[in-house]
Parts: C-alpha cells; structure tokens; sequence
C-alpha cells in the first residue's frame, strides 16, 4: 500500500506561512487584494472560485469577487480587467477558467498586467518559467506539485518523470518545472498526450507520474510502475453507481493505483489544495511587488 500525500495539510503549512508574510506586509501599510473573476455558472469552477475566496479569508488577503453573466462578451470582460489592471488596490487578478465558449480566453489573458498576472498565464511569466528566472510569479498547480514531492522528501533529480497532458495550465508548466535546472528538478521530462500511441509505454517506465489528462480514472494499475509516485491534477465529476449521485474522481484510479505506487495522492485532499496555497503565495508576491516598486 502506498503513502497517501496530504496535500491538506502541505497547503495549510503553506498557508500559515503565506498568512504571517501578508500580516507582515500590511503592518507595513501594504494590503494585499486579489480579484477573481467568474464568467458563467459553471458548478466546478464555482467551487474553485468559492475555495480561493474561502482561502483568501485565512491568509488575510482580501478577496474581490466579480461575478459576470454566461452571456458575457469577449468585450465585457476585457472591460472588467481593465478596470481591475487600473485600481491601485487590487494586487493580483484571476479570471477562473474555462470560460463560457463566446468569450476568447486567449485575449482575456494578455489583458491581465504582467504584474498582476497570479495565475502565470501570461506571456511574459510563462516566458520566465521557461527560462529558468527564479523571482516572479509561479504556475499554481505544478509549482504546488513540486511543493508536495519536495515535503515527501522525493526528489526528481535523475528520475524519469512522465507528464500525461499537455494543457498550458498544467502540463506545459509542469514539464517546464520538472526539466529545470535546480533543488527540487532536474528530472528526464516524456510528455505524453492524447495522441500519444500506446501511452502505457511510456507510464510504465515513469518514477514519479503525473496525470493532468482530464479523463476519470485513466491511469489504471497496470500502467504504474511497481514503487512509483503518482500525483494526480484531475478533478472529474462522475456518476457514482454504487452512492446512487455525482462525486468528484480524478484522472488516477485510485483503487487499482494505491496498491502499485509507493505513493499517492488522493483526489479530493491532493493536488487541488496546494493549487489555492501558491495561488496565494502569487497573490503576495504581487503585493509586496507593487509595495517595493
Ligand atoms: N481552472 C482550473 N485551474 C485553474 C487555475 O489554476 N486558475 C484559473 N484561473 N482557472 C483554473
């Protein structure tokens, strides 16, 4: 049986630690404000958005949530950035992803100043991320990774690591992160994808395995290699036949994979949390940015 990583509690740890540096900040006179911003009703990221707000009350950042209708436009929303990109108060701006399909993603992202860019999404931070700069703004979910490999005391450096996606908001981060030189990297990088044949190939040769493929419970056991560290970014809603209602899976099958792996994370209590805890760590980083520039 594998250990199970609680990233519960890594992203509390971070969170008090975050929580003293914004009380330091402010007793400096520097508030720190993050916006996040939701087009549409879409019931995981009204979650997502309802947990970062949650969070933001912890740590004492203040939160400014801006709600817009699913028929916003691509103009609408640019609208609201701007004005967000030009409020002194505001340190750091997230617009929760996916978006309703009218609104281009694309052009909302390079709207979001460089500066205030906490999701690292934007050209000029993503830029950095890949050249290696260790000041700035950090990808949320694969920076939380390397968070959780480094206080389970697993480092990469020589191991193969095996990607599964290759979306910007994970995997394209995440390979960047695991390849890099550094403590907590220097890994062998495979990413491997949808149009990846015969995918188990490559997994089954994997030392730490990372699976940000969007599809429930696609890594199977068989596809682990005995030993390995499986970390899982998926967040599926699924029917549950057996509870008879939806519940949350992710793109592990947990069951099959905890007996194979040396260790595991669970889904929910994994990966997401330490997510929300760089997030806020971005949203200081801001802060103090803007403070000292
Ligand atoms: N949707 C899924 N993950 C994220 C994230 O980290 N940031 C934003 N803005 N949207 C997301």
């Amino acid at each position: 049986m594998a250990t199970i990583i609680d990233g519960k509690a890594v992203a509390a740890k971070l969170n008090q630690e975050t929580a003293k540096l914004v009380a330091e900040l402010a007793a400096k006179g520097k508030k720190t404000t993050l916006a996040v911003v939701l087009v549409g009703e879409d019931p995981a990221s009204q979650v997502y958005v309802r947990n970062k707000i949650r969070t933001c009350g912890e740590v004492g950042i203040i939160s400014r949530e801006v709600r817009m209708s699913k028929e916003s436009t691509t103009e609408e929303v640019l609208e609201v950035v701007n004005a967000l990109n030009n409020d002194p108060d505001v340190d750091g701006i997230l617009v929760q992803s996916p978006p309703p399909p009218q609104v281009d993603e694309e052009k909302v992202i390079e709207a979001i100043h460089p500066d205030k860019d906490v999701d690292c999404f934007a050209e000029r931070n993503v830029g950095r991320l890949l050249i290696g700069q260790k000041a700035g703004f950090r990808p949320c979910t694969p920076w939380g990774v390397i968070e959780l490999l480094k206080h389970y005391g697993v480092d990469p450096a020589g191991k193969h690591a095996v990607v599964i996606g290759r979306s910007n908001i994970v995997g394209k981060p995440m390979a960047a992160l695991l390849m890099q030189k550094g403590a907590t990297a220097n890994a062998t990088v495979t990413v491997v994808h949808s149009r990846t044949p015969d995918i188990t190939r490559y997994t089954r040769d994997a030392d730490i395995l990372i699976a940000a493929i969007g599809k429930a419970n696609f890594v199977r056991g068989e596809m682990v290699k005995p030993g390995a560290v499986v970390i899982d970014v998926g967040i599926n809603r699924i029917f549950d036949e057996k509870l008879g209602k939806n519940r949350l899976t992710g793109d592990v099958d947990f069951e099959e994979c905890v007996e194979v792996a040396s260790m595991i994370t669970p889904v929910p209590g994994g990966v997401g949390p330490m997510t929300i805890a760089v997030l806020m760590q971005n949203a200081y980083i801001a802060s103090k940015q803007r403070f000292e520039a």
